[in-house]
């Protein structure tokens, strides 16, 4: 290990600190060596963006317009973007000036959030997690979001670390949290009017309401030898769907056509990623994102990933419409509580972890 990381023996061992002006990476963030890490991206994937504008005003027209976009994204890569998606732009402002605020405080005032063992809530650095054995060249803060829990469930978390001075951001994370699940439920329901479903379009809807969300801010710092590694190596999100905030830096890319393809940055924006859930849930109908970033040798790049997870005890299937068109189940019933802890020790890189689970 290099002089210029420090690694702290009293935390957890697999966490170090990543300097932006070190020439050479110490081995554990060196990806280059993986093939289907290594491979560089061609071109820019086609993921639609698509006007929720006239979905929100009950538009038929408009609503079956972005329901065939989404299917046929989803079908093929499982992502596409949103735009007119009732997010406020200053909301979104605020909340991307304050996580880099958080960011930039030294390493010692963000260690104070330090994430606990066991625990998934809090800061880490370049944290070796189950997508790899390699670490990533990123720092994380993550959240909790109780859609019916304690009003200021996210707000607690900055209140009296820093004496109070994070309390703002508190309040604001929030809000953001608050305003992404609305808008997560109205996705699940266009999700299931592209799936053709039936029953007023409810039946995902319904799954994920009073369930646990998360919030993670992602930092990817500045890199002297951005084609060694790798900011997140490649992975399918375990949950649900994920809606996702990137800056305008770029460094997302999606694996399809046996080929990794950048998503480029669209101002307005949010990205949709969909989960092993829902695939499992659409009974293997549409896909789950296989993605990775990259990170580069000019600027930090930032993103927000808000993960809707299911309920942990809710028994998980596809409505019954898709097994009769399909012919039978894809895969078994399965709680959440279930996958994610099979996810802990069984993942797979090239996105079959799904396939694997019985
Ligand atoms: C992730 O997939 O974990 C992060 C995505 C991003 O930063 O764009
Ligand atoms: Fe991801």
């Amino acid at each position: 290990i290099c002089n210029d990381i420090h690694e702290d023996k009293t935390m957890d061992s697999s966490m170090l600190f990543i300097q932006e002006d070190h020439d050479h990476l110490p081995d554990q963030f060196i990806w280059s060596n993986d093939p289907h890490v290594s491979q560089t991206a061609i071109g820019v994937l086609d993921a639609p963006i698509i006007d929720l504008q006239g979905f929100f005003r009950h538009d038929k027209e408009a609503t079956l317009h972005a329901a065939n976009l989404v299917k046929k994204s989803c079908v093929s890569h499982g992502v596409f973007q949103i735009v007119n998606h009732g997010i406020d732009p200053s909301l979104l402002a605020l909340v991307d000036e304050h996580a880099r605020a958080f960011f930039k405080l030294p390493i010692t005032e963000k260690l104070k959030y330090k994430k606990k063992e066991g625990s998934v809530v809090g800061f880490t650095s370049a944290h070796a997690h189950r997508f790899a054995k390699n670490l990533p060249w990123k720092e994380m803060l993550t959240l909790e979001y109780h859609e019916n829990g304690p009003d200021e469930i996210v707000a607690d978390f900055f209140k009296s670390a820093l004496g109070g001075q994070l309390k703002e951001t508190g309040l604001i994370y929030q809000n953001y949290c608050h305003s992404l699940k609305k808008l997560a439920l109205e996705i699940f329901e266009l999700l299931d009017i592209s799936l053709g479903g039936v029953d007023g379009h409810q039946y995902y809807r319904e799954l994920f309401k009073d369930c646990i969300s998360l919030l993670r801010c992602n930092y990817y710092p500045r890199c002297n030898q951005p084609n060694l590694t790798n900011g997140v190596g490649p992975h399918c999100d375990p949950t649900s769907i994920t809606l996702l905030y990137q800056d305008q830096v770029g460094g997302l890319e999606v694996f399809t056509d046996n080929k990794w393809k950048s998503v480029p940055p669209h101002r307005d924006a949010l990205v949709v990623i969909l989960g092993d859930t829902f695939k499992a849930l659409s009974n293997g109908k549409y896909q789950s994102c296989l993605h990775r970033v990259i990170v580069n040798n000019y600027t930090p790049r930032l993103s927000l990933a808000f993960f809707v997870n299911p309920r942990g005890d809710k028994v998980l299937k596809p409505p019954q419409q898709l097994v009769e068109e399909h012919g039978g189940r894809e895969y078994p019933d399965f709680t959440w509580e279930e996958y994610f802890y099979f996810t802990q020790k069984h993942y797979r890189p090239d996105g079959d972890t799904l396939e694997n689970f019985t």
